[in-house]
């Protein structure tokens, strides 16, 4: 099945915390859930561990995996150097991964699940999530709106985020992105995301990184009718990471599903 590979890269490895290690929205959120969980926690598409490591650092049975193994190797790096010496992680895709254990919760958290590229890919994801959880247990996803103003500009044009730290060297970098691709049949869009260091090293030229992100958006009528056909007999969804309730003017939806205990 075809899959968005994108962050399996040596550069994404590198720059991924620039621009992913400071979001922070939905940190009290999924730290909360994984804090009540009464048996095993498992995040499908930890990246470099921005929740998993302080899962871990709080005593949490947490576990993850992701696709990237630069970005595994990130993790572990990390983890090393805050006294974790075997981080429970793994190099595996969210639509085929398999552990012999049943968790209790189950995060995809940040727009994780916008990289399955289709209905098909998503729904084995969900499936194969479901099929991964204790009775009673729970499958959280938050993914973003599909507004339109976020689903029909692929103008090429340049918006800057601003400059943020390296957390890696302390040295200054400068993020911006461009829209572009917007394919609005299958629901996908591609931004590339501009990394550009500001202070090089000493004698070096400053270097310019284009990392590209594609993403199938998700309604959330599609959601609902998919994690149903996934067999979950109950799922909750809100709008921010206050639970509040989910309207038009929300950014996010978070899917709280439940297997049937
Ligand atoms: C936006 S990042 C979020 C990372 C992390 N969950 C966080 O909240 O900081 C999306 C992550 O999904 C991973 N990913 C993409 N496709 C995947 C797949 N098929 N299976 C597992 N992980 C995948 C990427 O490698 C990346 O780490």
């Amino acid at each position: 099945m075809e899959q968005f590979h994108q962050y399996d890269t040596t550069e994404w490895g590198e720059w991924f915390d620039c621009y992913f290690g400071s979001y922070d929205d939905d940190f009290t959120f999924m730290m909360g859930l994984a804090r009540t969980a009464k048996g095993p926690v498992l995040e499908a598409g930890c990246g470099t561990g921005r929740l998993l490591l302080p899962m871990l650092q709080e005593g949490i049975d947490a576990r993850g995996f992701d696709i990237s193994k630069p970005l595994l190797d990130r993790l572990k790096a990390k983890a090393k150097a805050q006294g974790i010496d075997k981080p429970p992680v793994k190099q595996a895709s969210m639509l085929d991964f398999k552990y012999k254990e049943r968790f209790d919760r189950i995060l995809i958290a940040f727009r994780t699940f916008n990289h399955c590229p289709n209905p098909d890919a998503q729904l084995q994801c969900l499936r194969n999530c479901y099929k991964h959880l204790r009775p009673g247990g729970q499958l959280i996803i938050a993914t973003f709106i599909p507004h339109p103003d976020t689903i029909v500009q692929a103008d090429n044009s340049l918006k800057v985020t601003g400059a943020v730290e390296n957390p890696e060297t302390g040295e200054p970098v400068l993020i911006s992105h461009y829209v572009a691709e917007i394919d609005s049949l299958m629901q996908v869009r591609t931004d590339v995301w501009i990394i550009e260091e500001l202070q090089p090293p000493k004698g070096q030229a400053p270097r310019r990184m284009f990392l590209p992100v594609t993403l199938r958006w998700v309604h959330p009528s599609e959601m609902s009718l998919l994690l149903r056909l996934a067999g979950f007999e109950q799922a909750e969804v809100v709008g921010d990471f206050d639970w509040g309730p989910l309207d038009s003017g929300c950014d996010e939806q978070i899917w709280i599903a439940t297997k049937k205990g």
